[in-house]
């Protein structure tokens, strides 16, 4: 019997006059989504990933800003529609940046970062600590749009940013307002304060509330890491869109499985042994745009550790351990890949990959938190 996939209401938002389909984008993170790690999600997602966004890039320490310097600037034409994301708390600076990216590189959208808790830029008043100072954030805006009005009037600018510092001061309401009223032309709202950094669940019901009021598409963040919870983000919470980013490390397939559900397919399954057979992809990937055979060992463990934890051999607990130990305590790029032939040919045939078991992305105990925690 064919088996009806349900849909949610909206499959695609607009930005400006682009239709974005899927309606997913890969959140932006720093040290993870760089050219390699995306093309990764493209690959295995058949290229269907909706928005694509560069890690950020610090605007505050050039003295004229340089392109040359920000590695993270580099994208490839595959990769469109694709955004170019900037942080700082200078408003000159942050426009000239802005200018600069949009007249020489040409991305498809120069987003701002107000999201950010990491005490280096919170601390100094950029990322989310904006938040703290919305005159400087909309003076930010004002600029950056100004700027980019005067060299390039069909970049869109957009925004990313938290529900506000501390839960004594959630002020995102105040923070579309300003967007708004700045040109801003999408908001990705993270339902986390800055307070607690990547801790506890995303606060799903704020970003409904700027959903609601919003007249420019609003994206949910925090905790998507399933083609159910995306749905449920997008049909409960009335988003336009999810973005998706550590659940994108546990599951690099999640993007294509979307796009399938939201085709009326079928999301495809994946076989332990098939996810297993993403790191040497993901290597080939690394070494090809230049790294270090050190740096892409680096990038295959941090990959491991959240990829493997989706890992399930019914009744034996410790299996997602075993795979995980034994993958992360490899020494060289050798012994790493010795080691996944070895689990290939053993214990990945006994075992289920299923990733959208894990809710809590940050690593808390899985029995503290279960499947829907996140809604209640
Ligand atoms: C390692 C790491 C680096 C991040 N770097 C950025 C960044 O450069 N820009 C940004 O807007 N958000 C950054 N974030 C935040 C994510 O984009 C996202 O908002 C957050 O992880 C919540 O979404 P999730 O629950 O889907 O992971 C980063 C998050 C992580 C875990």
């Amino acid at each position: 019997m064919l088996k009806v996939v349900k849909k949610p209401k909206r499959v695609s938002f607009r930005l400006r006059d682009r239709e974005i389909f899927p309606n997913t984008i890969l959140s932006p993170m720093d040290g993870v989504t760089d050219a390699p790690f995306r093309r990764l999600c493209r690959v295995l997602s058949g290229n269907r990933m909706g928005l694509l966004v560069s890690e950020f890039v610090p605007t505050d320490g050039d003295a004229v800003f340089r392109l040359d310097g920000h590695k993270q600037l580099k994208f490839f034409p595959e990769e469109r529609p694709f955004g170019v994301q900037i942080f700082g708390r200078f408003p000159d600076k942050m426009a000239e940046a802005a200018r600069k990216i949009a007249v020489e590189l040409h991305p498809d959208f120069v987003e701002v970062n107000a999201g950010c808790p990491a005490p280096k830029v919170a601390g100094k008043g950029s990322g989310s600590g904006l938040l703290r100072d919305l005159p400087r954030l909309q003076e930010i805006l004002h600029e950056v749009r100004s700027a980019l009005d005067s060299s390039c009037p069909e970049m869109p600018l957009t925004l990313k940013c938290r529900i506000g510092w501390d839960s004594e001061s959630i002020n995102v309401m105040e923070t579309l307002k300003i967007a708004e009223g700045e040109g801003v032309e999408m908001l990705t709202v993270h339902g986390r304060t800055r307070l607690q950094g990547y801790n506890g669940l995303a606060d799903w019901n704020w970003i409904g509330k700027v959903a609601a009021a919003a007249k420019i598409p609003v994206i949910g963040n925090g905790d998507v890491n399933s083609v159910a919870t995306a749905r449920k983000c997008i049909d409960d919470y009335g988003v336009a869109g999810v973005s998706i980013g550590r659940g994108a490390m546990h599951n690099p397939w999640l993007f294509g499985q979307i796009a399938d559900a939201w085709e009326g397919l079928e999301p495809k399954e994946i076989s332990a042994t098939e996810a297993l057979d993403v790191f040497p992809l993901y290597y080939k990937f690394k070494l090809e745009d230049g790294s270090t055979e050190l740096g892409a060992m680096g990038r295959l463990k941090q990959l491991a550790a959240r990829l493997c934890k989706g890992f399930v051999l019914d009744g034996a607990d410790d299996a997602t351990m075993q795979v995980r130990q034994s993958l992360l305590t490899a020494q060289t790029a050798e012994e790493f890949f010795e080691r996944l032939e070895e689990l290939r040919n053993g214990l990945a045939k006994e075992l289920r990959y299923d990733p959208s078991r894990l809710v809590n992305l940050n690593g808390a105990k899985e029995t503290e938190i279960r499947e829907g925690d996140q809604f209640s």
